[in-house]
């Protein structure tokens, strides 16, 4: 199948990412199947949703009314109602053994020819891929957060993928008006091996008083341009994460350079989990 003639996508995980997922496919025209464990978490996902499509409607950004676009996202507690899908996307926890059990049943509930990506940050593709009997048909397809608002999917090839479905995955992020780039499957892909060393250095340096919180974060907003301090975008991110994958990172790329500062680790220990729960770095109201 071409990137062009794709009409459904279903998603696995309906929380952050998965929710976002879900609404930029549906405003792009697609029908969407999002499966979630539980029917509380799906009803959050669509709370989520509409309000988000509220917000861009009265800014006129929309193509399309936004309960038409909320219309074509069903919502399902069963991966195997993904069977009809031209493309799945799993957006489920950070967790190896979820996601395994995950593609697993993607790989039996999909048509054979249906590509099975993850949004995952950090696990390998290479494996995921291992525990189905479509390797050439998985890849990466990494979303950044918000979902609606940011334009880059890091593309990710595992060490079987094929070029064709690497030029499909690129071809749907960019009929979902994302710019793919690829990346090869090492633990972090581009973004996080960039990304997370610079929050990470910015909790040290908190924790050594180099300099507060606030003035850290203006450091790099208004002396090296970048939109977000490392610190505000550790709470957007949540720190839990930001922990989890430079976990990952110290582990699997045996480098002590991505060792987590102990004052992250102490905040995820103290339950401040950032922007999600109200606290992280910043107080959230
Ligand atoms: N939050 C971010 O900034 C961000 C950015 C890029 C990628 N990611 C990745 O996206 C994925 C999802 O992250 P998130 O922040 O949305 O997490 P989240 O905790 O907000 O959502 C995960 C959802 O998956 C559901 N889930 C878990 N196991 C499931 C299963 N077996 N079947 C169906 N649903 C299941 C949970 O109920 C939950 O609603 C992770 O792999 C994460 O690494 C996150």
């Amino acid at each position: 199948m071409k990137a062009d003639e794709v009409k459904s996508v279903g998603i696995v995980g309906g929380g952050t990412m998965g929710s976002g997922i879900a609404q930029t496919c549906a405003t792009a025209g697609l029908q969407v199947v999002l499966v979630d464990l539980a029917l509380e978490q799906l009803t959050k996902a669509q709370g989520a949703i509409n309000a988000s499509l509220a917000k861009l409607q009265a800014k006129q950004q929309l193509p399309a009314d936004s309960a038409t676009i909320a219309g074509r996202i069903r919502t399902s507690t069963n991966v195997e109602d993904l069977r009809g899908v031209d493309l799945a996307i799993e957006a489920a926890f950070e967790d190896p053994a979820v996601k395994e059990d995950l593609f697993r049943k993607l790989d039996q509930a999909c048509k054979a020819d249906t590509v099975l990506t993850s949004n995952t940050s950090s696990i390998s593709i290479t494996r995921l891929a291992a525990a189905t009997k479509r390797s050439e048909r998985v890849a990466g397809m990494h979303f950044m957060n918000p979902v609606p608002l940011m334009p880059l999917v890091e593309v990710v090839r595992g060490l079987q993928t094929s070029d064709e479905t690497i030029g499909f995955v690129k071809g749907v992020a960019e009929r979902l008006g994302k710019t793919p780039i690829e990346s090869r499957d090492v633990p972090g892909f581009i973004s996080n091996r960039v990304l997370m060393p610079l929050i990470n250095e910015a909790f040290f340096a908190l924790e050594e008083r180099v300099g507060t919180a606030e003035d850290i974060d203006t450091v790099m907003r208004l002396g090296m341009n970048h939109p977000m301090g490392p610190l505000a975008l550790a709470d957007l991110i949540g720190l839990d994460v930001c922990l989890a994958v430079l976990q990952v990172l110290q582990r699997d790329l045996g480098e002590d350079k991505y060792r987590p500062a102990p004052l992250l680790r102490s905040y995820v220990a103290a339950g401040w989990l950032g922007r999600k729960n109200g606290r992280g770095v910043y107080s959230y109201d």
